[in-house]
């Protein structure tokens, strides 16, 4: 097993290798077939290969050396649009040197979590470098670009992979790497990313080091959880023993302390509350009461409390 991340490891290098994306990739490639390139507007969740396809795409289009004609910027991570307005400038200004091809790309990452403000600006700046320069803007949803970019750009919508082809892509990075992944852990793995690779790639990189042998699917759900199945299950067994201010301590440790999400330590108490050994009739009583907080938390409900009502049930449900 190798160190480094996996999903970058295994990023596609050039168009021919992305998976899916199929209509999108050939469209891609004709851009590179022409040597020519309009401003380019990717939308769609993460992990599915919007920045994949544009850095394969300059790497097909420019060759080895792709990375002195492309500058990646996140939008928010620059502080503000006169950070990235200068930034733009200086790389934009030039041709791209030494390369039969005359622009060259500024792909900006998250840019529709730029003010409208800032968006208008950045529009701008598009139109008075479009010679030397094209952009290919990167985001979530295609309703938070202002109209003006969007009419200035060709715009792609990336979809998530198919089951069929998320699950193929995992189970042939498990096998380069040596990890012996059963199909439970895959299914695991599909159903908390869908079709996020990154997300998919990671969770099995971060269950094969922690786990020695196989990966299974509670391996994946522990590493979901990032925390010990252990820790849970002392917070269970300290509620059902009517100790309640102590489970909630627990309780408070793993959501402050550890940064935890409440959808996450749910999930958890769930599992174990299903592996405890107490009778059926407390089991439904306490998975109903799970059900009733996660639904709560889904309409926003703040998590503590009511993790905490959780954590009283279990105290009656330990006193019957
Ligand atoms: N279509 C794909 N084919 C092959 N690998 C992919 C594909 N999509 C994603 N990957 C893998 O997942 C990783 C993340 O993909 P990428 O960076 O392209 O996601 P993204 O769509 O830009 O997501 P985000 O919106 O989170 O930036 C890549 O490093 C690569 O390993
Ligand atoms: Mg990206």
């Amino acid at each position: 097993m190798s160190s480094g991340m996996w999903a970058e490891k295994y990023r596609p290098q050039s168009l021919n290798d992305i998976t899916n994306q199929t209509e999108i990739v050939s469209r891609l490639k004709n851009f590179v077939k022409d040597r020519n390139l309009p401003h380019l507007l990717f939308v769609g969740p993460a992990g599915i290969g919007k920045t994949t396809s544009i850095l394969a795409l300059a790497r097909d289009l420019y060759g080895p050396s792709y990375k002195s004609f492309i500058l990646e910027l996140n939008a928010s991570d620059e502080r503000g649009i006169n950070v990235i307005r200068d930034k733009v400038k200086n790389f934009a200004r030039t041709a791209a040197i030494s390369s039969e091809v005359p622009f060259k790309i500024l792909v900006m990452d998250e840019a529709d979590s730029l003010t409208s403000a800032a968006q208008h600006a950045l529009r701008r700046t598009m139109e008075i470098y479009t010679r030397t320069c094209r952009f290919c803007l990167i985001g979530n949803y295609s309703e938070n670009i202002i109209e003006p970019i969007q009419s200035r750009c060709s715009v792609f919508r990336f979809s998530p992979l198919s089951e069929a082809d998320a699950k193929g892509w995992v189970r042939n990075i498990a096998e380069k790497e040596g990890v012996n992944l059963i199909a439970e852990g895959l299914d695991a793995i599909y159903e908390a990313s869908t079709g996020d690779l990154r997300k998919a790639t990671n969770l099995l990189q971060a269950a094969a080091a922690t786990q020695g042998g196989e990966v299974d699917d509670i391996a994946i759900y522990s590493v979901l959880g990032r925390v010990s199945p252990g820790k849970v299950r002392q917070m269970l067994s300290l509620g059902l023993e009517g100790e309640f201010m102590e489970a909630r301590e627990m309780l408070r440790t793993l959501l402050i302390d550890e940064g935890l999400a409440a959808e996450d330590i749910i999930r958890m108490v769930y599992s174990e509350v299903m592996r405890l050994g107490i009778p059926e009739r407390q089991k439904v009583a306490l998975s109903d009461a799970i059900g009733e907080v996660d639904y709560r938390l889904t309409q926003g409900a703040r998590a503590e409390i009511q993790l905490s009502t959780l954590l009283a049930k279990l105290a009656l449900v330990g006193d019957e």
